[in-house]
């Protein structure tokens, strides 16, 4: 069927030329510009607005208008060619790669740059046809096919060669592009392979961790069932209910090999491009499919793709994603993908609100993003993502969105060279250990216990009242910090344990949530009662744990609340004790004991919260350890709903100020500010639902 005539494409270019004569205008000195420097980049402000592009979905004649439209929109970055395998290499050895260099090109001349993505998520159906091998072994032994993407053997030999020679050609062809400015490896990384050959390198992992079998069956405890191995081909693959050490090196195996796949298309790329150009990978936010911070080491810039699915943005949830990702590098990150409006793959894919969007992305920006790019800018005609939200509807014309898409554009233009070069600093850090998460997830005792809900349930509060949260491993360095709080750090390494205890006695306040230093390095109980390695420092420690039917009432410094759906019974030995909360009448054990104790320690300081608690106790909990800390609000008090995101640079503070309220809310600054996107000086300023605000104290 004829889908697009090239008088139909003509009759929209046209259109939009008309309509938006001022922009072509704009393209027509920037192209000129282009041409008569043929090698210079276009100037992109610091705060880019971006969109996925697949150019080799849609016919060249259309490329200049679509690219007319992102540029009308204030879009100043493309990312290209991430599934695009079949195009770039469409039998094996013979590259086609002149038509990505016209696209890049084509960009350019509308000052747009571009993000090559290298192509190894969706494999074309020549190479795993004639080398069956490369396809991955799903959990039930079944082999994947073709047709979907993700389908490769992540260890696979053959697939590595393929890969890195396609990334390499890419790299060679346009390391040196000046409208190139990095490069994305694959796409979210998610797809384990179970089959025969993962399993020989697993158990060479294993043997390269462990040394000897009898290290291995030690430390695993392997004389419980019989697990006990005698030859290290005898170890199977087990992702759930297995031995709590062998899943956890399944998952440590699953981490380094994601790393190594990784490593070799980076070296491909690293070797032929301009160091400039930098290169990361998109990653998912809670994701928890493999260690992100082993995946990330080897990246200059952590990205993710920001998606609320069905109903609206979480700010809180969201937010923590944001920090998380900007703690993978302890630096200002990218969206590389995020919704227009709505998805194609939630329950219900209802569109997010008018001003919602515009909304997100300040939340995106204020979190330390200095990219927000959108996935995607026009759906392919057909493939498996027709419904999926866009910039432009499938006739190629703006959708309703596409104004809201442009001021935000705007707004990112006239922000930048206020927000360039400034980061984010916090004075609280969460915790965060994939380890942990896991461990938790293989043994909930109790199906309602989310180890991400925990995470959450503190970093809500504490971000509230701080207005600055910052996500960090366990192996972090913590000085800068005035209060680190680990919700849920349920494996302790020792070398962690270290760095926690020498926090503390360096004056720092680290407050342990529920289930937390109760495993070791290996998965296995700690032989000491939790908190393990910190039971010492702590002067007191969890007689026992309970999973509870019913919530277990608690009372104290922190006001009356209830444990819904855990409560660890705690124990004062220090005289220097003190007893923060205690469990009301509950199932007998629990009844009048300590659920939240709390140890000076020189400067420092030690809590440990044994009940998961209710939100109104937890604001009294974080309100009680932000001020015993001394951690203060960066901006200041504003009300319940808003949020207030700063970012620090050489000219001082720059706040962004969204509210997520229904109702409009008035914040009095704490002085004359420079109102960044309307001009002039503030002190008040009203926000309607969505509305955001960006000032700067800048003189
Ligand atoms: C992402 C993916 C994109 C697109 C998008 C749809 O997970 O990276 O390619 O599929 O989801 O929401």
């Amino acid at each position: 069927m004829k889908r697009h005539s090239s008088r139909e494409f003509s009759r929209i270019y046209q259109s939009k030329l008309s309509r938006f004569l001022g922009i072509a205008l704009l393209c027509a000195l920037i192209g000129a510009a282009a041409s008569a420097h043929a090698q210079a980049a276009p100037q992109t402000p610091a705060i880019l607005l971006g969109t996925a592009w697949y150019p080799e979905q849609w016919p060249e004649s259309r490329w200049d208008a679509d690219l007319a439209l992102m540029q009308q929109a204030g879009i100043h970055m493309v990312r290209v060619g991430e599934f695009a395998w079949s195009r770039m290499e469409p039998s094996e050895g013979h590259y086609d790669l002149d038509w990505l260099d016209r696209a890049v090109a084509a960009a350019a001349k509308h000052g747009i740059v571009t993000v090559i993505g290298t192509p190894s998520a969706a494999p074309p159906a020549w190479l795993t046809q004639k080398y069956p091998e490369t396809l991955r072994t799903m959990e039930d032994g079944r082999k994947d096919q073709h047709g979907n993407r993700q389908q490769f053997d992540f260890a696979n030999a053959k697939y590595r060669e393929l890969s890195r020679a396609m990334a390499e050609q890419l790299a060679k062809r346009f390391g040196h592009n000046p409208n190139v400015v990095g490069w994305q490896i694959d796409n979210e990384y998610a797809n384990a392979s179970y089959g025969a050959e993962d399993k020989a390198q697993f158990q060479q992992w294993l043997k390269q961790r462990y040394g000897t079998l009898d290290n291995l069956n030690t430390r695993w405890t392997t004389s419980y069932w019989s697990e006990t191995y005698f030859d290290w081909n005898q170890v199977p693959i087990q992702t759930a209910y297995g031995n709590p050490g062998l899943l956890l090196s399944w998952m440590r195996f699953v981490s380094d090999t994601w790393r190594s796949y990784q490593k070799n298309q980076l070296e491909v790329i690293r070797a032929n491009v301009d160091p400039k150009q930098f290169v990361t990978t998109n990653m998912m936010g809670w994701f928890d499919g493999y260690d992100h911070y082993t995946v990330a080491q080897d990246l200059d810039l952590a990205s993710w793709d920001d998606y609320v699915g069905q109903g609206h943005l979480d700010p809180v949830r969201n937010g923590a994603a944001h920090d998380l990702t900007r703690g993978l590098k302890g630096k200002n990150f990218w969206v590389m993908e995020t919704q227009p409006g709505g998805v194609n793959w939630a329950d219900i894919n209802n569109w997010l609100d008018k001003g919602e969007v515009r909304a997100m992305a300040w939340h995106d920006i204020g979190h330390g993003a200095d990219t927000v790019s959108y996935w995607q800018w026009r759906s392919a005609l057909n493939g498996q993502e027709q419904y999926h939200g866009t910039a432009v509807g499938p006739d190629g014309t703006p959708d309703p969105l596409y104004p809201e898409i442009a001021q935000i554009g705007r707004e990112f233009e006239k922000a930048s060279p206020v927000l360039a070069g400034t980061s984010v600093k916090s004075e609280v850090a969460i915790l965060h250990s994939y380890d942990s998460r896991w461990a938790i997830q293989w043994q909930k005792h109790n199906k309602n216990y989310d180890p991400v809900k925990e995470i959450v349930s503190f970093y809500g509060p504490l971000r509230a009242l701080s207005q600055s949260v910052d996500v960090v491993p366990p192996s972090a360095s913590l000085e800068k910090y005035k209060l680190v709080v680990a919700p849920g750090l349920n494996v302790l390494t020792e070398a962690d344990a270290k760095n926690l205890i020498q926090y503390v006695n360096n004056g720092g306040h680290l407050v342990l949530g529920q289930r937390s230093a109760m495993k070791d390095i290996d998965n296995g109980l700690w032989p000491d009662r939790q908190p393990g390695p910190l039971t010492e420092l702590l002067g007191g420690r969890v007689e026992q744990y309970y999973a509870l039917v019913d919530p277990a009432p608690i009372e104290g410094q922190w006001g009356a609340g209830e444990s819904p759906m855990w409560a660890e019974l705690l124990s004062a030995k220090d005289a220097d004790v003190e007893v923060l909360m205690r469990y009301g009448k509950s199932n007998g054990w629990l009844d009048g004991q300590p659920a939240a104790i709390t140890r000076k320690v020189g400067k420092g300081r030690i809590t440990y919260i044994g009940a998961w608690l209710d939100p109104k106790t937890m604001d009294g909990a974080a309100k009680w350890m932000t001020e015993v800390s001394g951690v203060k609000a960066a901006l200041g008090p504003v009300p319940t709903g808003v949020e207030v995101y700063p970012r620090y640079g050489a000219k001082g503070a720059v706040y962004i100020l969204a509210n997520f309220a229904t109702a409009p809310a008035g914040v009095k600054l704490p002085s004359i500010m420079n109102d960044v996107l309307n001009g002039g000086a503030v002190q008040t300023i009203t926000l309607p639902h969505y509305g955001v605000a960006v000032v700067s104290a800048e003189k």
